[in-house]
């Protein structure tokens, strides 16, 4: 999973900043193919099992999605997702996200 996640990242990204429709959130195919099944496009999880993060702030959602990048925090779903994200999509992920109602 982690190699597909590390292979296809490019790609989307190429294609999330190319897209016009996609003009008013970077992330939002990133989201679509990489988060949305656990976490909902607005961030909004349909299950108890998954965090609600739409509405988080910024700075958090950063910090985190970092600190499962780096292991810091540790978590067998988000640290190999989490582990081929560069700051510059972290940070689109996190403005998309924050950028969201509860
Ligand atoms: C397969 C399900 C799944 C996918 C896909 C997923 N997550 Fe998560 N996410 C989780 C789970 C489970 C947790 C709770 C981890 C824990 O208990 O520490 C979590 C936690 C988080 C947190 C921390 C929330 C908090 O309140 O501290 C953030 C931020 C986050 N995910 C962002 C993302 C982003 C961005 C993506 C897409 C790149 C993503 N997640 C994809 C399951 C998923």
């Amino acid at each position: 999973m982690n190699r597909i996640v590390k292979a296809s990242l490019p790609v989307l990204l190429a294609g999330a900043l190319a897209a016009p429709a996609f003009a008013e959130s970077p992330a939002a195919a990133l989201v679509e193919s990489l988060c949305a099944s656990c976490h909902g496009i607005d961030g909004n999880s349909a299950t108890d099992e998954y965090p609600n993060i739409g509405g988080q702030k910024r700075a958090y959602l950063v910090k985190q999605l970092q600190d499962f990048r780096s292991k810091r925090r540790e978590n067998e779903i988000m640290n190999p997702l989490a582990e081929p994200l560069t700051d510059e999509v972290i940070r689109a992920l996190a403005d998309h996200y924050s950028a969201q109602s509860k």
